[in-house]
């Protein structure tokens, strides 16, 4: 059966990365027997120039058909005028909404090639390998009602709703358990229970599914807390389940940890395994088109696309083994470079490509 996959470059970095990925599929496809019809949409800043909208009807479309979608980045300095509702960063939540994808895996694996590139001691993030899970539909980023207001004063005031149902809570605590039994079995759940009556359910369905997993050693711990462990001992945690908006802010520091926020990937899952895939880091539009942006986190995204939704485990192993691979061979972008020796993008994707093959 031929798999579809969707693929929506985006802006900044996204086209460059996701060029490099795209070189990774045809090899799968050529040399390993992946059977895949592939089509390329836009999203984003290039949706909103294509057709006025941050995610045209027709790349909405073609995301329902897919059973995969490979994304690289959205947003940019030139967008950043347009009213809320046409900017970049909507389209990509109005994607997550759409489809259902309410299962956001975010791994921070430190490659020990690159263990110098950590902000942190060695000692502190050697081995390190921890997955947050994000809730991705729900909380204030979704919550009604929102808005900004204007009071009898005259001032104005801005107001968002944060909100969890407890089907909500109880969907994404069994994908970290499910995760978390495949690995460890350690879970954390990060809220904000001394303060937030929304974290107070959170904790109590939380326990609660945790109880139907004999396995899963549960802990709570407090955002402020969790924030600070992170940095103090990133190794005491195996899987971190959270909301909406913590989970966003907890990925960019345990992506940190790792030494570059170019090296990750992540998933967005619906409940059927259908699911999204990105590199966490951004539309960089700094330095877009000048050949200097990492495509090591597209290229694993593609690799965690294999597993997560296709079933392809093996091809995912591959994919994973040919960027160790790669490392090995000293090969590193600029992000993860020692000063004066990176190479392009390109020349990386080729890399990667050239260390699949080599496994046949
Ligand atoms: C992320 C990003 C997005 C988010 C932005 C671009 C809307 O920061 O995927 O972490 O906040 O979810
Ligand atoms: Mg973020």
């Amino acid at each position: 059966m031929s798999a579809r996959i969707a693929v929506l470059p985006g802006d900044g970095i996204g086209p460059e990365i996701v060029a490099e990925a795209g070189k990774v599929l045809a090899c799968l496809q050529q040399d390993f027997g992946l059977v895949a019809e592939i089509e390329q949409a836009a999203v984003g800043g290039a949706g909103y120039d294509a057709a006025g909208d941050p995610l045209p009807e027709a790349t909405l479309a073609l995301c329902r058909e897919a059973d995969a979608i490979l994304f690289g980045a959205i947003g940019g300095p030139a967008y950043d005028g347009l009213e809320r509702e046409l900017r970049p960063e909507k389209g990509l939540l109005r994607l997550r909404s759409e489809l259902g994808l309410f299962s956001n895996l975010r791994p921070a694996i430190l490659y020990p090639q690159l263990a110098e590139a950590s902000s942190l001691k060695r000692e502190l993030v050697a081995g390190l390998d921890l997955m947050i899970v994000r809730e991705l539909t729900g909380g204030i980023y979704f919550g009604q009602p929102r808005g900004i207001r204007e009071l009898d004063s005259g001032e104005r005031e801005g107001f968002n709703t944060l909100v969890y149902a407890e089907h909500e809570i109880e969907r994404i605590a069994r994908s970290a358990c499910e995760i978390a039994m495949l690995r460890e079995g350690k879970l954390c759940s990060v809220d904000k229970a001394n303060v937030l009556e929304v974290s107070e359910l959170w904790r109590e369905v939380v326990s609660a599914v945790a109880a139907d997993y004999p396995g899963i050693e549960l802990s709570h711990l407090y955002v402020d807390n969790a924030s600070m462990q992170l940095v103090r001992a990133p190794k005491q945690f195996d899987v971190m389940v959270t909301s909406n908006m913590f989970g966003d802010i907890l990925s960019d520091t345990a992506a940190m940890l790792t030494g570059s926020i170019g090296m990750l990937p992540s998933a967005s899952l619906d409940a059927d395994g259908k699911g999204m895939y990105e590199p966490i880091h951004g539309s960089a539009p700094d330095i877009a088109g000048e050949g200097l942006a990492n495509p090591l986190a597209t290229i694993l995204s593609l690799a965690m696309l294999m597993r997560y939704s296709l079933g392809q485990g093996e091809l995912a192993q591959r994919i994973e083994a040919a960027v160790g691979q790669v490392l090995d061979q000293g090969l590193r972008t600029a992000d993860i470079a020692a000063a004066g020796e990176a190479v392009a993008t390109a020349v990386m994707g080729d890399a990667v490509v050239a260390a699949l093959r080599a496994q046949t």
